[in-house]
This record gives C-alpha cells, structure tokens and sequence, in this order.
C-alpha cells in the first residue's frame, strides 16, 4: 500500500454541518485556501441535516437577557456566562445577517410580515426560528450549495479523519520535542482507495458533531460516533462534560424507524404525553408538564414505561393540535404514515433516544482549544453554552455563532508560512500483513459498545453500572486496539476505535461525577 500524496491547506475543516460550513463560508470570504472534509458519501449529510425543530432567534417580546436565563435554567446552572452572553446577544444578528439575507434561507412566516416563532420546551418565549420540520436540511443544502461557488474551498466527501497530526507526536525530528504541542492537519483516509494522505494545515477545526450514535437508540444518523471527541482526546487536548449526554424524550417508536426525531415543536403546539392506556401524566412530575426540561420529561417517559412494563407511551398531537397539522409538520406527517401512523387522527408511539454531548472538546470564546492550532465548532466543542444540559433548538445557533467566529480569528492571525512538510513527518503507518476485516466482528463489536452504553450509562445510571459498562469497555477497547494494528485500513475500522474510545470518555466521566446534575443522573 503506497501513500497517498499530501495536502497543505490554509485551514483544515473536519466536518460541514452548520459549524463547519459557517466556519468554511466565513474562511472562504476572507481568502484562505480551506479544505472542508466529511467522511459521508455527500457534504450534506450531517445531523444538521436532521434537525426538525429549528434555531433560536429573539421572538416579538423578547429579549437577549430572557434568552439567557432560560439557557441557564436549562443548563443547571453550570453555564459558563461568558458564552452565554455572547450566544443571547449575538446570536440573532448573525441569524439575520447569515442565514437570512446572505444565504436567503426561507423560514415559515406566520402572517406575510412576520417570521412564525415556535415554542420548545425551557423556552420562556416563542422564538424558534423554522423551515416547517425541516429546518436543518434546508439550512444545510443552502450552505453547501453557497460553498461549492467558491474556487478556493475544496470540499472532500468520502474521506474519514483518522488521526490528528500533531508535532512533536508525528515528527521524525527529535528536536522537536523542545516546542510547544500542536496540531498541524490530519491524518485523513480516501475512503475510496483507502489510502491515508497527510493533510497540512496550521489551522485544524474540528466540526465533527456528536456522538449519540455510541447508545443502542439514538435519534442521530449512525456516523455520529464522535470522531472529533475521540482524535482531540489522543492528540492531548482537554475534554470536558462528557457525563452530560441529553436524551430527546420522543423519538418514533418503531422497529425500522431508525431513532426518527419527533420534534419538541410537536409538544410545543400541545401534544400530550399519555400512558399505554391513555393516561397523561406529565402533571404528576413537573409544573411545566411536556415543556418541562429535557432530561425531566425523558426520566419521566422511561419511569412510566417501567411502571407499566411498556416499551413506550404516546405522544398525542391529534387531541390537541390548534394547527394545521400536515401543513405545520409535513415531514413528521410523511414518515409516520409511512410507518403506518396518522398523526392527525391517532397518537404516534414514541420512546426515548440520546439526542446530543452538552460536554466536549473545551475551547476559548473562539473556538480554540488548548492545544495549539487546533479548534472546535459545534457539538464536539463545549463552549460552556449548555451547561449540564442543553436548551432546545440553541445547537444550530452555536454552530453557527462559534463556527463564525473561529474563522474570523483565524483569519486575523493566519501567518502563511507553512511550517511542515511530508519530509519531517511520519507516514501513516500499514501493517505488513494486512487482515481483511470482518463484518460479523464489526457488528458485534458495535452492538456490545451500544448495549453497554444505552444499559448502564444512560438515561438513569447507578455506581454499580457505571462500573460494569467501564469494566466491559476496557475489555472490548483492548480487543479492538489490537484488531486495529492488524486490519486493513477501512472507514469502519477507524470509526469503531473513535467509538469505542468516547464511550469510554463518557463512561469515566460520569464514574468521576457523583452529583446528579441537568443530563447526567445517577441513582444513589
Ligand atoms: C427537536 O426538534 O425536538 C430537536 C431540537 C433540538 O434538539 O434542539
């Protein structure tokens, strides 16, 4: 197997959904050559791209202080104001500036002068900016759309991030060792000739998204296996929060529907949680009843299915709704049918999935971390935003806002000396023998990391299942490691180490964590 040949780059992007395509449209604007890489067949498909609810905005009788106490509210108090202030007041501005007189995004209009605001749960005001339920997916097709006009953005589908370069850890030269750590690009695989080129860059973002896709039900797509946690995490730079993993209370309930998200703009134009045999009960659990916070509503539904021994509780849109619900939801609408579920006249069976890491890749109010050169934007980075617990709908702002701002950073400090080059390096490494890879292994490995995972370290943990889920993990990590060194190099391969290796950081972290806090709740 022969090297693929390098790449030097201005700025290197890992992942394009709205925190790496904001990051590479505001990079693109300011001349830097960017190469944008996302390990999916497409540059569209990201979780951006499944987000139904929509992005926060300031409603009719609202204000950035308002915002920011919810946001704290939500968060459990373990914000950190500072992003927080910069999120409430910038976000908004930017939304307007970006999304909607740059890119035209079209969002739903509840009167020809007026946007339509919708309600989630935690929010205080109606302001939830939103293309009908599918927000994420025209925002993302706009961006990429947008990116591809510009001749000094390459973007790279196909290709999966391995490694972090980092210097003096890849460095042949010994001297190295005497400057400070940092990281100069990344090892990226071409998926398709499955060859590892060096990509070179000063600057590294990542914008990885998140990692919810480590737990057996989920409402991410199934690449969402935290590749940036766990690269940023080997090249030595300081990760944080990883205990607080939200679970969205409702995500359809149904063998082949893949963790399908049922918006919490469904319960914020009424619909009521209810028991198997039509009981509500949200009542008895929080005054805010289904626009209670996140994690209350979902320790909720997983008790009341435990009482009466289901598998999942309804959640009723059909009695409550005031709207028109195929206009209001079409894409909610069509996929339920689809799986034989008419929402305007029946209650849609919903369960529990992992929704979203509040914790993270820690960085600065611009997105740098603590290791040199390199950055994070969106889900992957904690800004401090979220808390212990993040309030809906604000995760597109975040990418957006932050994936912004790191540009603009380094595009005011980018010194065009390109420092590196393949000579001082390591190539990536192949073993000399190498083992086909086996699917059946794969598989099972991925449903033993699931299973732990949504077992023992999820909605309600316990010491004593913290500490069985570490103990099988190390176990499974030590077989995997070893299966890595050996095996030819493939996308599944690298995926299942970074996966396995952030469900160990999940897992420590809450072991670390006694205090039950926002997402992370621990019975004693
Ligand atoms: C939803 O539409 O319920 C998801 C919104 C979010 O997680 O921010």
């Amino acid at each position: 197997m022969v090297k693929d040949k390098s790449i030097s780059t201005d700025l290197l992007i890992i992942g394009c959904g709205i925190a790496g395509a904001s990051a590479a449209l505001e990079a693109a604007k300011s001349g830097l050559r960017v190469v944008v890489i996302t390990k999916n067949l497409t540059p569209e498909e990201s979780n951006t791209f499944y987000a139904q609810g929509g992005i926060v905005s300031l409603g009719h009788d609202d204000h950035p202080e308002l915002l920011k106490e919810d946001i704290i509210e939500t968060g459990d108090g373990i914000n950190y104001p500072e992003a927080v202030e910069i999120l409430s007041n910038e976000g908004k501005k930017i939304v307007d500036d970006i999304l909607i007189k740059e890119l035209k995004i079209p969002f739903s209009r509840s009167s020809p002068d007026s946007l339509d605001y919708a309600q989630e749960a935690g929010h205080s005001r109606r302001r939830i900016l939103h293309i009908k339920d599918t927000t994420g997916k025209t925002i993302e097709e706009k961006f990429i759309k947008v990116l591809k006009n510009y001749s000094n953005v390459t973007l790279l589908s196909d290709h999966t991030a391995v490694d972090l370069l980092t210097v003096p850890h890849h460095s042949k030269n010994p001297v190295a060792y005497y400057k400070e750590t940092q990281c100069i690009g990344a090892y990226v695989l071409d998926n398709q000739n499955k060859k590892v080129k060096n990509i070179y860059s000063p600057f590294t973002i990542l914008a990885t998204g998140g990692c919810s896709a480590v737990y057996l039900y989920t409402s991410n797509p199934q690449g969402a296996i935290g590749d940036g946690y766990a690269m940023a995490y080997r090249a030595g730079a300081r990760i944080v929060n990883m205990e607080y993993i939200q679970f969205h209370p409702t995500s359809l309930f149904h063998r082949d529907a893949d963790g399908f998200l049922i918006s919490e703009t469904v319960r914020g134009e009424g619909a009521r949680l209810k028991t198997k045999d039509g009981q509500t009960f949200m009542e008895n659990y929080n005054e805010k009843r289904e626009l209670g916070p996140r994690d209350e509503v979902t320790r909720a539904i997983y008790e009341e299915m435990i009482n009466s021994n289901s598998n999942y509780v309804f959640l009723d849109l059909a009695s409550y709704a005031k709207i028109d619900i195929k206009k209001r939801f079409p894409n909610i609408y069509q996929t339920c049918i689809k799986y034989g579920i008419d929402i305007t006249k029946e209650p849609i069976p919903v369960v529990p999935a992992a929704h979203y890491c509040c914790g993270g890749v820690i960085v600065d109010i611009w997105g740098k971390s603590s290791l040199k050169g390199l950055f994070a934007v969106g889900e992957v980075s904690c800004t401090g935003v979220h808390g212990a617990n993040r309030l809906a709908s604000t995760s597109l702002l975040e990418g957006l806002v932050w994936g912004t701002r790191a540009s603009k950073y380094i595009a005011s400090h980018f010194d065009p000396g390109a420092p590196y080059r393949d000579s001082d390096i390591h190539e990536w490494y192949y073993p000399e023998k190498e083992e086909e890879i086996d699917p059946a292994l794969i598989n099972q490995d991925w449903l033993s990391v699931r299973s732990t995972m949504w077992n023992y370290a999820g909605i309600i943990r316990t010491r004593k299942r913290l500490e069985r889920a570490k103990a099988d993990l190390d176990y499974l990590r030590h077989r995997i490691e070893k299966f890595y060194k050996e095996a030819r190099m493939d996308a599944k391969v690298v995926g299942l180490k970074h996966g396995i290796q952030v469900a160990q950081l999940i897992t420590y972290a809450a072991i670390n964590n006694p205090e039950s806090r926002g997402a992370h709740f621990i019975k004693t």
